[in-house]
């Protein structure tokens, strides 16, 4: 909730409330109210560990919803794991998360599915050339560049230049002279919000007026906040649409406005899937038992998100469609949604 991507854990919190809130409106599960017991990593993988180790340890946690971001998951993951505390992270896209073991489980899809939708919306618009631009110190970042590299060329483009900068480089402009120098017809950033907005404003500067590509790492208000006019003409990849038409999303839509005052931000739509999903799995499970929980949660079929239907694989990863946005005149609009 705090640190360098406070937006994504605030707006968790608050599906996270609206969630427990319903749940316990409807007499709890299993007989008991449902505590929400909240911790915050700072947006750091150096608080991670002792974050997971006072909610399972201490406060004795049946189980752990989180982390948001890839590499603070990759910290909580076999920690959670070696203490047999099922782990559900809402927004955790990289395949390495749920790798960590059977007890990982997530609601989102993963970064080889964003990577190639936005390869393919790419190859729709008739790109030929891209250029990447990477954080090569973040697994998050760096196994998007390697997802899009692969998804692109198998499509038949070419990545005509290749740069990386690494978490609090303020300077990105030898990057972006080497990339202007390629003339690309597009460069694919994935990245978090606010060094993406940043670096955005940078090319802008330096003439490069090329769409930028980005990942659901940019789907905050801030991005748009920070990077003003400069980051019109580009696009990303989403998890949640609010404007959606199925009553079920309409229902938890106006739920949330009721409650917190806007519509429901992505990461707020899949924390509150995250935590409905745990207590559908307990009830089915028909206790708190940890080996019994996970077992529950590995045969989710056909649970009904806000954001989705979730059905897990053998990797405990469900099939989610990913959602192209288009960020135009200091907004994002719905553009398409790319089914798995
Ligand atoms: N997918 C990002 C990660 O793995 C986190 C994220 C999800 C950010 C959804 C914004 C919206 O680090």
């Amino acid at each position: 909730m705090s640190g360098a991507q406070a937006s994504f854990g605030t707006d968790a919190l608050n599906g996270a409330k609206l969630a427990v809130e319903e749940l316990n409106a409807g007499g709890g599960v299993l007989g008991h109210p449902v505590k929400l017991m909240v911790k915050d990593t700072q947006s750091r993988t150096d608080e991670t560990e002792a974050v997971v180790a006072e909610l399972t340890d201490s406060d004795k946690a049946a189980v752990l919803i989180g982390e948001i971001a890839t590499d603070r998951s990759l910290v909580a993951a076999p920690l959670a794991q070696a203490r047999g505390v099922p782990m559900i992270t809402p927004a955790s896209t990289s395949e390495k998360v749920t790798a960590v073991g059977d007890g990982i489980f997530r609601v989102c899809y993963t970064d080889a599915f964003q990577a190639g939708v936005m390869a393919k919306f790419a190859r729709s618009i008739d790109v030929q050339k891209a250029a990447i631009l990477s954080d090569a110190s973040t697994p998050y970042s760096a196994g998007l560049a390697e997802s899009f590299r692969k998804e692109f060329s198998a499509l038949g483009g070419t990545i005509v230049a290749e740069e990386s900068y690494r978490t609090g480089d303020k300077d990105f402009a030898a990057q972006l002279q080497a990339i202007k120098a390629q003339s690309p017809e597009i460069i694919f950033l994935p990245s978090y919000y606010a060094e993406a907005a940043l670096i955005i404003q940078e090319a802008r500067k330096q003439g490069i007026d090329a769409p930028f590509l980005g990942t659901d790492g940019w789907d905050s208000p801030e991005f748009l906040k920070v990077g003003g006019g400069a980051v019109d003409n580009s696009y990303f990849c989403s998890h949640f649409a609010s404007e959606t038409t199925s009553e079920a999303v309409k229902r938890f839509v106006g739920a949330y406005a009721a409650k917190f005052g806007n519509a429901p931000p992505p990461l707020a739509a899949l924390t509150y899937d995250a935590v409905m999903l745990a207590a559908d799995a307990l009830k089915r499970a028909g206790s708190t038992d940890p080996a019994g929980l996970r077992q529950a949660l590995a045969a989710t079929a056909d649970f009904p998100g806000v954001t989705g239907g979730i059905t897990f694989d053998a990797d405990r990863n469900p099939r989610k469609p990913g959602i192209v946005i288009r960020v135009d005149e200091g907004k994002f609009t719905y553009l398409e949604t790319v089914d798995p």
